[in-house]
């Protein structure tokens, strides 16, 4: 991972990048905009000529400020030989994550980059700044991958407890979504339900106050999980149940966070075309979020009680797959008639969310999964359907899904349409044909809830697990959506 650490500005080497205020309340913007510029220069002690020909540059690019906007100048023969000039916007958190995001993108061949920080830089400035150089420099790669020429980041500025924290958060969250985007991008012959849990024993050994439990087919069969092995039935790598547990002494409050883990998801007997199929591997998104945001939690130590579940299950089409028409008893005796085999991800849901409800009774139950095709339908690439009861839990999450960068809308339970979920021969059908689809999971979820309905939220993030292009502190292929919504969240209600 890219080395950023805080330094003096002495003797840099290599290039230097100033930040760019919008400056927007100023009653002249531009004048305030040069004057911050000069005053982060002044770390460098240049000469008058040289601050006017900087001055000049930027006059003449009309650096506006905005947040992720960047000029470079180039200084052949001078010290240093070359500037950039990164907006922040309004200076806040999101401001300096696209300014992280940029400056990464943008370091050319340059192995070094010394970023002259103003005096009265923020620790929330420095957790964006960090989260969007080390987010945006993300690479998956299998093998052996070539190193990235940019290797190390100086933050000039006036050290303190406050920015190491800032950084020190940036760092972990950095590393928690680069496990979930390593875990989603990974190809689904490698990765087994078997393989993600090893992945999280390695993660999380070592680290006191975590304990993994993975229960096997035989466990699950013992147990009553029948909708985790129904669905898993079909592949010959069998699935898995992961309980990944958090317990911080003093904690006052658990939480439940329940992720779809569907290593591949063919649709089984019901088979989707190519098109839908071939991104699949990504259907264990919100296993990899909720393992990522656990993990999280732990290495900040926070005084939450946490229980991450991964069901992880592949569902291929094979001699024991489960059928159309089959009812399949859940854990807790919920019985659901399958419609639909690529319906699949509420079923392992169901199963985990009933156990949760039952065995853990936690104070608060939330669960994320690439659950609908018709999420991405209704609410695009970027921002993910969000469902509860609970109108202060809907409101924690959005609030920190905007503090963090990700992006949630609210959506309707509507209670009239459950009932296209009735069953002639079971408790519910796991498909309906009455559109809606993604609210249709939800009411479906719903049914799993028990005493906790109000006390519950459903995250589908079909669409936001994916990215088709870098964008600001998005790589390509897997996002690792989630990890950052949710330790936001449990960082601010714990
Ligand atoms: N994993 C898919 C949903 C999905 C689609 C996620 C596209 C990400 C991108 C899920 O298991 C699925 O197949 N859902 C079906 C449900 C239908 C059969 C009721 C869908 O959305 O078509
Ligand atoms: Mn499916
Ligand atoms: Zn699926």
């Amino acid at each position: 991972m890219l080395d950023i650490r805080f330094a003096t500005a002495r003797n840099v080497s290599g290039a230097v990048a100033a930040v760019v205020p919008a400056a927007d309340s100023s009653d002249d913007p531009a004048a305030a905009r040069l004057a911050a510029v000069r005053a982060s220069l002044a770390r460098l002690k240049l000469g008058p000529a040289d601050l006017d020909d900087i001055t000049a540059f930027l006059l003449d690019v009309e650096h506006s400020g905005s947040a992720g906007t960047l000029h470079k100048l180039p200084r052949a023969g001078h010290r240093p030989d070359l500037l950039f000039f990164v907006g922040v916007g309004a200076g806040d958190e999101a401001g300096w994550r696209a300014a992280g995001a940029k400056l990464a993108r943008s370091a050319g061949d340059e192995p070094t980059l010394t970023l002259l920080l103003p005096d009265d830089v923020t620790p929330a400035a420095v957790r964006g700044l960090g989260e969007g150089l080390w987010l945006a420099s993300y690479r998956f790669r299998l093998g052996a991958a070539e190193p990235p020429s940019l290797r190390r980041v100086n933050l000039a500025a006036a050290r303190s407890a406050e920015l190491d924290a800032g950084l020190a958060a940036a760092k972990v969250v950095a590393e928690s979504t680069r496990l979930a985007r390593d875990l989603t991008n990974m190809p689904s012959d490698e990765k087994t339900p078997a393989w993600f849990a090893k992945r999280v024993e390695k993660a999380a050994a070592g680290v006191p106050g975590l304990t993994v439990t993975v229960r096997d087919p035989k466990a699950l069969a013992e147990q009553g999980f029948n909708a985790i092995l129904a669905v898993g039935g079909g592949s010959t790598r069998g699935p898995r149940l992961v309980e990944l547990s958090w317990r911080p002494r003093g904690a006052r409050r658990h939480v439940v966070l329940v992720g779809k883990g569907i290593t591949f998801d063919t649709g089984g007997i019901c088979i989707k075309p190519l098109s839908g199929m071939k991104l699949m591997r990504k259907d264990m998104g919100g296993a990899a979020a909720v393992i990522g945001a656990t993990l999280a939690a732990a290495a900040l130590r926070l005084p939450v009680r946490i229980t991450a579940l991964a069901p992880l299950a592949e569902n291929a089409l094979g001699a024991d797959s489960f059928r159309p028409g089959d009812v399949i008893r859940h854990y807790g005796g919920t019985t659901s008639e399958i419609h639909n085999t690529d319906a699949e991800g509420r079923l392992v849901l169901g199963d985990a969310m009933a156990y949760a409800v039952r065995r853990l009774r936690p104070d608060t139950i939330v669960d994320l999964a690439t659950l609908t095709g018709a999420q991405g339908v209704a609410l695009g690439k970027r921002t993910a359907a969000l469902y509860s009861y609970n109108d202060t839990l809907a409101k924690e999450l959005t609030t920190a899904a905007d503090t963090a960068g990700e992006s949630v809308w609210r959506m309707p339970l509507h209670d009239d349409y459950a009932d296209a979920l009735d069953s002639d021969v079971a408790d519910i059908v796991n498909s309906t044909d009455v559109g809606a689809g993604s609210v249709m999971a939800a009411l479906y979820l719903r049914e799993f809830t028990g005493p906790l309905r109000d006390h519950w939220a459903h995250i589908d993030m079909s669409s936001s697990a994916w990215s088709d292009s870098p964008d600001a502190d998005l790589t390509k292929g897997a996002t690792g959506w989630g990890v950052r919504t949710l330790l936001r969240w449990l960082e601010a209600t714990t």
